[in-house]
């Protein structure tokens, strides 16, 4: 437990931000108190018990930043964790860095990483890359269109890391029903006129619906917008994809897909509940390669009962393979996981930040480079989930999406829609239902609320 005392509700939540990216134990577990008096902030817990005085005349920006910096040096000596991104907290920093190279060469703002936000050299270079990626991109994309996202929120079976909210897509009456709101909701978007920079259909998993849904989803969605620059469907379960998928897939123009074993130990996919073997990856990869799309490979590090030997070789034999995209997650811990709610052995955190260093330079060695990158809370290591690509090879929507340069159209059950205007830098967001029954039911309210914001866009 963190307790704050006398703080602005937004300062006490800066600070417990900062704690809980860094140290989760600090929130259920260990107790700290944060005591706030004139010119001194003091910090009680087990083993510490300090004052950390502030001198006089500092604006309320740098009494933040000092007071960030305190809590990360204190609590690193305490509990030997080193923090790769200091003070930063915020799942989106390239976006910060994008804006920091407006001010900053990227040799002066390396220096500023480092000091003013207490970066790690080796993290700051890594942002400052992803950064100089993303703007090249978005230097050339029109930041006054969209992208498409579609949601599909079924799965063959839930892993047990995983606490994404899905239904099994062997519920044939529910996968009916909500294929038939999603095609109306897709459909009330007739009228646009222009075609989106990229469309993702995301999920779940989308290709474990069966051919047929599939189809009727590829073709209104051709209908409906047209061909973008990229067509991304996330295959995600090898499993799922048969011969009658790929084709789909194929005959509708879908261009990019991903293709995730997470790891290449069979004992751990199946001790995971993740019914695939890794031979069944590797079938799915080729024949995907056989058939021109551009592939993405999900890894993540930190799956229960494996060793960084172990996550090398799934790492080693990805790469081997020559995906155009590897994405490498560092195991979060979400609450609503079977894992997390057995508490089941998780690697030292220590192993897996310094795991991250040598998969980051692992990838560089075989041209493989960062192209965006988000936090989560309560990551291993303090890690992080990035999509690593070979030269001209990445995901436009990704870069777009999580760096929020472009408009989203999002369909579907807990789908999100963004509405970007590059004038004045503003986002607004409509949020779809999050349940079945709300979405089918109710659809419509949030749909008006995105035609209304659709207005102001010549699309
Ligand atoms: C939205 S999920 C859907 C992917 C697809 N259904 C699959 O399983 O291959 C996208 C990715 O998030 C990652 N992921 C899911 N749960 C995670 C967790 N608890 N920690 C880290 N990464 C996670 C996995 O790498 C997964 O491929
Ligand atoms: S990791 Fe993918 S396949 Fe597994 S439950 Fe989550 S969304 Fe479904």
């Amino acid at each position: 437990m963190i307790r704050f005392k006398n703080f602005s509700e937004a300062e006490a939540h800066d600070y417990f931000e900062l704690i809980r990216m860094l140290y989760p134990q600090f929130v259920s577990g260990k107790d700290i108190e944060v005591i706030n008096s004139p010119g001194k902030i003091t910090f009680l817990s087990q083993g510490l018990n300090q004052v950390f005085h502030l001198p006089e005349g500092i604006d309320f920006q740098e009494r933040r930043r000092r007071i960030k910096s305190y809590i990360l040096n204190s609590l690193q000596i305490q509990e030997r964790v080193s923090s790769k991104f200091g003070i930063l907290t915020g799942v989106r920093p390239i976006k910060l860095i994008i804006g920091l190279l407006d001010r900053f060469s990227p040799d002066q703002l390396l220096n500023y990483l480092k000091d003013y936000y207490c970066i790690e050299d080796l993290m700051a270079r890594f942002l400052i890359s992803v950064a100089l990626k993303e703007k090249s991109y978005f230097d050339s994309i029109d930041p006054k269109g969209y992208s498409v996202y579609i949601h599909i929120p079924f799965c063959p079976s839930r892993c047990d890391y995983c606490s994404y909210p899905i239904i099994k897509s062997s519920n044939k009456d529910k996968l009916q029903a909500y294929v038939d709101t999603l095609l109306s909701e897709i459909k009330s978007y007739r009228h646009l006129k222009k075609s989106p920079t990229s469309i993702y259909i995301g999920g779940g998993t989308p290709t474990s619906i069966g051919e047929s849904q599939l189809e009727r989803i590829l073709k209104t969605s051709r209908q409906v917008f047209g061909q973008g620059m990229e067509f991304t469907v996330e295959a995600g379960r090898p499993d799922t994809l048969t011969g009658p998928i790929f084709s789909c897939l194929k005959e509708y123009g879908v261009t990019r897909i991903s293709i995730n074993p997470q790891t290449m130990q069979d004992k751990t996919l199946s001790r995971l509940n993740r019914r695939h073997s890794v031979e069944e990856f590797l079938k799915a990869f080729y024949e995907a390669k056989q058939l021109d799309f551009s592939i993405n490979v999900d890894l993540i590090l930190g799956l229960p009962g494996e060793n960084s030997l172990e996550m090398m070789d799934s790492l080693n034999r990805v790469m081997a393979l020559d995906p155009d995209n590897i994405t490498v997650h560092t195991l979060s811990l979400k609450n609503g996981s079977r894992l997390f709610q057995e508490q089941e052995y998780y690697t030292n955190s220590e192993i897996i930040s310094k795991l991250i260093n040598h998969v980051y330079q692992g990838l560089g060695n075989k041209g493989y480079k960062p192209y965006y990158m988000y936090r989560q809370k309560r990551t291993l290591g303090n890690g992080f989930n990035a999509g690593y690509s070979k030269e001209g090879r990445e995901s436009i929507y990704n870069m777009l999406m999580m760096d929020e340069q472009q408009s989203i159209l999002g369909f579907g059950m807990s789908s999100s829609s963004k509405f970007y205007y590059p004038e004045s830098n503003r986002l607004e967001k409509v949020l779809q239902y999050k349940n079945l029954r709300d979405y089918q039911e109710h659809w419509q309210d949030k749909n008006s609320l995105k035609q209304a914001y659709m207005e102001d866009f010549k699309w």
